[in-house]
């Protein structure tokens, strides 16, 4: 039976559905019905479905005591709105039920969050607990009678203590959650447990040297390839050499672990994503073996023009990782993201593009993927890319240069006047390929195979006219281009 806060969260998000502005509304992208969303949570493969959880306000627009929302999805890709999973309130979780991780225990679906309480709320002092809600069938759970499962973080903290990402090794249940010290020094710390309720603290699995942050959010860990990768979301990291432009990070360390002593050698900390809009990413395992990821698509404190439409946030699409032999990441969207293709507009190939004369797909379509490979090691060009309606009044244009081997996005005529530009390295001594997924605010250019990503909203006044394939100056050969125009996958 469906308790009655989730039944009130309901009603205020079919009347709020109502009054929604179209016009930047996502097609194939998670987002919620209507109002705020923001982390994706409880990233699960349940009895052959997959489930997306994320934080949600259900009475507004903006950021409030967060929910968990819920979609579902057979293949990954269409997405089905489920009724809200979890609502704040009770003793444990009355400012919030905050961000976590599910898992299926012998089929029993697993969330586990973190309770934001405030002791003040207009100081924002608080205190955080861990706590269990569990489902038999997938839809309505029931908040554990017991909670919470971990009342308050070891001795060493202050309050931040959240995002628990659970998982099973061998025959016990391992969880990781975001903290900070005394010192205010970032940091990952881990439990385990035999049944999920009862938690004993094991120690720091990695922190901070003073150097990345106040605080670790959104804490993961798993095995790719060979190697573990701790991935977190750290927040107070400087700005430093081009370096960090956002306010906050989403990035991760790769090494070797021992269960046994809790060691993990880890190298550096690099990003996930090079874009404007890319944080608390979350991952799971699938049952084909891949390890899947889904960010929250917008940033802390930056410009959601959407809030007028009546819903803000969005989560990214299904981003399959892979380890390369430097021991960084690749991110490269799942296959299926093929079943979107609904009409291929564009199929080129050797055009070889100059400084007056640029290649035009004619195109209206606001929700496109457009994979394209330039011959850079055979050019004279020093800087190309293409443009999204190139004009003087709206333009997004992402623009390569090949001295500096860099990739740049620039927003500033396409809904991101101020801090428009982002920049994304990329390896010299390679063509360049690109595939850029459009979808009405969103875009996500994933970079020679996932070495580099950049995903970003973008905010159009007007409607697509064309993309061009440019070069400021010398020639460039477009080896391939295809351009497919998407279907719907999600109301
Ligand atoms: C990250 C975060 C989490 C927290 C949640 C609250 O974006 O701050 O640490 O659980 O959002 O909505």
């Amino acid at each position: 039976m469906l308790d009655e806060r989730i039944i009130k969260a309901g009603e205020a998000l079919e009347a709020a559905k109502e009054k929604i502005n179209e016009r930047y509304r996502l097609g194939y992208h998670i987002m919620a019905p209507a109002n705020w969303i923001n982390d994706p949570n409880g990233l699960i493969q349940y009895k052959g479905e997959y489930h997306v959880f994320y934080q949600h306000h259900p009475y507004d627009e903006n950021w409030g005591p967060m929910h968990w929302g819920h979609v579902k999805s057979k293949d990954c890709i269409h997405w089905e709105h489920c009724p809200v999973a979890i609502a704040p309130g009770d003793e444990f979780d009355k400012g919030g039920c905050f961000s976590g991780s599910a898992v299926d225990n012998n089929g029993e679906l697993t969330l586990i969050y973190t309770g934001h309480n405030y002791i003040d709320e207009e100081q924002n002092t608080f205190y955080e607990t861990q706590n269990i809600a569990v489902s038999k069938d997938g839809v309505t759970f029931e908040k554990y009678e017991n909670n919470p499962v971990i009342a308050e973080p070891p001795a060493d903290s202050i309050h931040h203590f959240r995002d628990p990402k659970v998982w099973k090794h061998e025959d016990k249940w391992y969880m990781v959650v975001g903290n900070s010290t005394k010192d205010n020094i970032g940091r990952v710390i881990l439990y385990t447990s035999p049944d999920l309720r009862k938690w004993d603290y094991v120690g720091v699995l990695a922190t901070s040297e003073g150097e990345l942050g106040y605080m670790w959010e959104c804490p993961d860990f798993f095995k790719l390839g060979d190697k573990y990768v701790l991935s977190f979301s750290p927040q107070g990291i400087e700005k430093k050499d081009g370096k960090y432009p956002n306010l906050f990070q989403t990035g991760y360390i790769v090494g070797d672990y021992d269960y046994d002593k809790n060691e993990f050698k880890h190298g550096d900390f690099y990003e996930f994503d090079n874009g404007h809009d890319f944080y608390a990413v979350q991952t799971f395992l699938d049952d084909k073996g891949r390890r899947i990821a889904i960010g929250w698509m917008d940033m802390w404190e930056s410009h959601m023009p959407t809030k007028e439409d009546g819903w803000c946030g969005a989560l990214t699409m299904p981003r399959e990782l892979t380890l390369g032999d430097d021991n960084k990441i690749k991110m490269n969207p799942i296959e299926e993201i093929e079943l979107l293709r609904e009409e291929c507009i564009s199929s080129e190939e050797n055009v070889i593009v100059s400084e007056n004369n640029s290649f035009k797909i004619k195109t209206s379509e606001k929700m496109l993927e457009i994979d394209v490979t330039f011959d850079i090691l055979n050019s004279d060009s020093k800087e190309l890319g293409l443009k999204i309606n190139g004009s003087d009044e709206e333009e997004l244009v992402l623009k390569y240069d090949t001295d500096a081997s860099q990739l740049t996005i620039d927003c500033s005529k396409y809904g991101k006047e101020q801090d428009s530009t982002r920049k994304a390295d990329v390896s010299k001594n390679s063509k360049l390929s690109l595939r850029v997924f459009l979808d009405r605010s969103s875009i996500e250019v994933f970079i020679n195979d996932g070495e580099a990503v950049i995903t970003s909203r973008i905010y159009p006044q007007k409607n697509i006219d064309n993309i061009e394939f440019f070069t400021s100056n010398g020639e460039v050969k477009i080896e391939s281009l295809k351009a497919w125009k998407y279907k719907q996958s999600i109301q």
